[in-house]
């Protein structure tokens, strides 16, 4: 019998539905046990967000600041042999509950030397964090095998809407009625035990490197031109903004409160009028920078770090 862990965070529940569909094989086989290991927070993150509760928690999310979590609810010394964890993006970081286990003793002892995989599910725009999940796994000497991603399959701007209703309204059908339902896509769901399919038999026959180029040939990463300049962008100006908030006061400190107004006019504003820009750079960048650009998607599209 061997043994899998999973472990995973999830609101509104879009990360379980993600898990459930890649792990259908691993379910159906005898010969795999499956432990489940839900993260919790000691003081939950609230759902629907209050606007200025969504946006109070970008320094610490973005800085990797570890939340208290609930005491785990499996024995950390269990030898298992292969884990799968399962997260969203925060603020294109790790989102803080998930970021917070990573750094723990139990983390490390559960982890260290075991292949992993990560399922992300999320709007759409995942590189960063995902940059920060290979140096945390590095951090715990695990070993990424493959990464598996759901996202909002709207464009940029329509998803923009639907991921606010969904998080700061609770709005889980169509917004208004006319924009598209936010998330994962019943049609990706549908797919995904395939990717399940192929980390099993990669994983018995013991050739855990085919396991990335197999999903990435099945679509099982989504990379898209325009938000991979759009994330740069993010990516750099984030902690200097996070650093200007957090001089302010801790999380949910009355004295930071103006700059994390401003933060929440600012961002979606930012997103709003570079997205048409970006979008455009991003049908020249093939053209123009094509070796660079390629070798971008190539980068993101494998499990190890890039080097400083
Ligand atoms: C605080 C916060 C920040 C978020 N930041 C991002 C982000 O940077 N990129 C992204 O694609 N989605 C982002 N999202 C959307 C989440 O990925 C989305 O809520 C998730 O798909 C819901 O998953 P769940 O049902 O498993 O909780 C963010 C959501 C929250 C609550």
């Amino acid at each position: 019998m061997k043994k899998a862990l999973v472990v995973y965070f999830s609101q509104t529940g879009q990360a379980k539905l993600a898990l459930d569909a890649v792990l259908k094989p691993f379910e159906e086989n005898k010969d795999y046990h499956i432990d489940y290991l839900l993260i919790k927070p000691k003081k939950s993150f609230p759902y629907p967000w209050s606007y200025m509760e969504f946006f109070d928690v970008f320094p610490e999310t973005v800085h990797g600041i570890p939340c208290e979590l609930e005491p785990i609810t499996i024995d950390p010394a269990t030898p298992y042999d292969l884990v799968f964890i399962a997260y969203q993006p925060w603020f294109l970081s790790i989102c803080v509950p998930i970021n917070s286990f990573l750094q723990t003793a139990a983390a490390k002892q559960l982890l260290a030397h075991k292949p992993v995989v990560t399922i992300i599910n999320c709007r759409n725009m995942w590189l960063g964090a995902q940059e920060k999940m290979k140096q945390r796994l590095l951090d715990v000497k695990a070993n990424l095998v493959g990464n598996i991603t759901f996202v909002d399959r709207s464009a940029n701007l329509i998803s923009l809407v639907t991921v606010l209703a969904f998080v700061l309204k609770g709005t889980k059908e169509k917004f208004m009625g006319i924009f598209p339902k936010y998330g994962v896509t019943d049609q990706d769901l549908a797919k995904a035990p395939q990717f399940g399919t192929i980390i099993l038999k990669a994983f018995e026959s013991n050739q855990l490197q085919r396991i990335q180029p197999e999903l990435n040939a099945l679509g099982a990463l989504d990379i898209r031109g325009n938000l991979l300049l759009m994330e740069g962008r993010g990516r750099a100006l984030f902690p200097l903004y996070a650093n200007y908030i957090s001089k302010k006061g801790s999380q949910g400190s009355e004295q930071r409160r103006t700059r994390v107004r401003i933060f929440g006019i600012v961002l979606p504003t930012a997103i709003l009028l570079l997205s048409p820009i970006i979008t455009i750079l991003s049908r020249l960048a093939p053209v123009l920078a094509k070796r660079k650009f390629s070798k971008e998607i190539a980068y993101y599209s494998q499990n190890s770090l890039r080097e400083q």
